[in-house]
């Protein structure tokens, strides 16, 4: 591929990205594999964009910001989170050239505080996955490669969503431990406790490995949760019925509006990450 071709990429479907300009799929190879489906690349002019006017940051309309969709569950769906290819997701990514990824997703909240509706910008993951392929340094070849991580996620990508979801008027937590689980299947309420007595503060199934391999391979990478649910229940509130997959889904889909008023907010700054 000549040239970078996009300068943020976005782990999400096609329900995000109704705002982009001149949209065309892109296939890409990776030596890991395929990726979970064709990758839509379009525009987004800075100008309608909320972020982009303000003061200093004033980018030009020269400098639309090309934006890179991949939903990491495919286009219908049809990889659960066990067998998502997540190294040729973020391989592919990092060929497109992004400087910034963000990965959007929905998540159980494992605190009352935290409701379903509300935002969480993560701050750190715990990783309960087992068997994926999660690093692109199988073998070291080329000497050791051990990737810190002791911060995960971006700092600058952070606040940048926060101001977004300031500017887009959603509540946001700014920072959270993420749980990640294997899946496909939700927790038992044994494990859902045991996850809050840990001191975590959502669970997702998808966060581990995409931003461990984003840092292998160099980009600069966010999370924001999108709380669909309250995971096995609540002790506080025994009325608050177990998560099932339809309200997950119910639930993402009433926000995503939401979701796209902040991503769409927040795409000029982090293209100037
Ligand atoms: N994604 C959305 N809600 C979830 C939950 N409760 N557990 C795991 N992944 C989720």
């Amino acid at each position: 591929m000549a040239g970078p071709v996009a300068d943020v990429g976005v782990f999400g479907g096609s329900g995000f990205y109704t705002f982009l300009e001149d949209a065309r799929s892109v296939e890409v190879s990776t030596a890991w594999g395929a990726p979970s489906g064709p990758i839509t690349i379009g525009r987004v002019p800075i100008g309608r964009a909320g972020l982009a006017t303000s003061g200093d940051d004033h980018v030009s309309a020269d400098d639309d910001v090309r934006v890179a969709f991949l939903p990491r569950h495919g286009p219908d769906h049809r990889h659960p989170p066990h067998r998502v290819n997540y190294r040729a997701n973020v391989d592919a990514m990092r060929q497109l050239g992004v400087r910034a990824l963000v990965s959007p997703f929905a998540a159980g909240s494992l605190r009352p505080e935290i409701k379903p509706g509300d935002f969480v910008v993560v701050d750190q993951f715990v990783d309960r996955t087992s068997g994926r392929a999660d690093t692109f340094y199988d073998q070291f070849d080329e000497g050791p490669r051990h990737a810190p991580l002791a911060e995960p996620y971006d700092a600058k990508l952070r606040a940048i969503l926060l101001d977004a979801a300031a500017a887009a008027g959603v509540t946001a937590h700014d920072g959270g431990t993420v749980v990640v689980t294997n899946g496909p299947r939700f927790s038992t309420r044994a494990e859902s406790q045991w996850h809050r007595a840990a001191g975590w503060h959502v669970v997702n199934m998808t966060q581990y490995p995409e931003a461990a391999l984003a840092r292998e391979a160099g980009i600069p990478f966010a999370g924001i949760a999108l709380v669909t649910d309250y995971d096995a229940g609540l002790d506080e509130a025994p009325e608050v019925e177990p998560v099932t997959q339809e309200t997950v889904f119910r639930v993402f889909e009433a926000n995503l509006d939401r979701v796209r008023e902040l991503l769409l907010s927040a795409i000029p700054a982090l293209a100037r990450r």
